[in-house]
């Protein structure tokens, strides 16, 4: 190979000879036989290995509040967990790395020694190290581009922020809600159910529902936290999305953009009823307006 530097040597006293060097796939078999080198990939896999349950766990606590209670959170949920696995051996052996100047040669220096010198050609410049950091690390990035691009389509498809409320997928009809942020409170109102609002949404399992999201005041951000969407209120405009809840329960809704100083209590809740719930609670709601 003809990797060789053939740059003179800036420094006479470095034990580097240029013109001697081992062919890169020996350096790098030397390289990996020292003790440090070893260690740091044994630390990187023992760290890689923990990494993976440690983000299974951040799920679970995630999801203590009920969740993912839509197609679309289900899909987000999982594309958080492929992309923690794959970017955890990079993390890996960054902390690796880290750790082990941090302790190992902390310690050398602890003891008053200085690290010792450099005994062998550095990996730096190594055309087999550098050739398969660049093609794995190509692969990974090309993966999540194309992961991130279709899980994208998948999750406009099941948010169908663009599609009119009578256009809604499946046959069903949507239930449409005019929801309103204004400082610092959350406004539901059902235009098709005699126009009844409330301070918390009420839906129904497995229907299609369609937002007409707006605030009356500042900017804000409705967020279904477990349903998984998330859209601007704007005054002045009207944003679109949508949702189909999956699983009965009831979920957080947070505003989503800094507007004021109570922003972070401009919260209320969701409940994802039965139909026949719904339809009680419509009733309920009607009756009380019409009392
Ligand atoms: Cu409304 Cu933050």
């Amino acid at each position: 190979m003809s990797t060789v530097d053939q740059r003179p040597l800036a420094d006479p006293e470095q034990p580097e000879e240029p013109t001697n060097r081992p062919a890169p796939r020996d350096r790098f078999r030397e390289w990996i036989a020292r003790p440090y080198a070893r260690r740091i990939v044994i630390l990187t896999v023992i760290l890689t290995l923990l990494i993976v349950p440690v983000a299974f766990l951040v799920l679970h606590f995630m999801n203590l509040s009920g969740g993912p209670a839509s197609p679309v959170m289900y899909e987000i949920e999982k594309t958080m967990f492929v992309f923690t696995v794959v970017s955890a051996p990079l993390m890996a052996v960054t902390l690796a790395i880290l750790l082990y100047s941090l302790v190992g040669w902390g310690r050398v220096k602890a003891k008053g020694l200085e690290p010792p010198m450099q005994e062998s050609p550095a990996i730096r410049g190594n055309s087999t190290a550098t050739v398969l950091w660049i093609s794995a690390t190509s692969v990974l990035a090309f993966f999540l581009v194309v992961w991130g691009i279709t899980e994208l389509a998948t999750i406009t498809a099941y948010s169908y922020g663009s599609t009119a409320a009578d256009q809604q997928p499946n046959s069903q009809k949507a239930v449409v809600v005019n929801v309103t942020g204004q400082q610092w409170v959350w406004t539901f109102e059902y235009p098709d159910e005699q126009g009844i609002t409330s301070p918390t949404l009420v839906v129904p399992v497995n229907r299609p529902v369609y937002f007409n999201v707006t605030s009356l005041d500042v900017v804000h951000n409705f967020w279904a936290v477990e349903l998984g969407i998330k859209i601007d209120a704007n005054p002045g405009a009207v944003t679109n999305t949508g949702v189909t809840p999956t699983k009965l329960g009831t979920f957080n809704i947070r505003c989503a953009e800094l507007c004021g100083l109570h922003h972070a209590y401009m919260e209320t809740t969701v409940k994802v009823v039965t139909p026949e719930e719904y339809q009680a609670w419509v009733r309920e709601m009607g009756g009380k307006r019409m009392a």
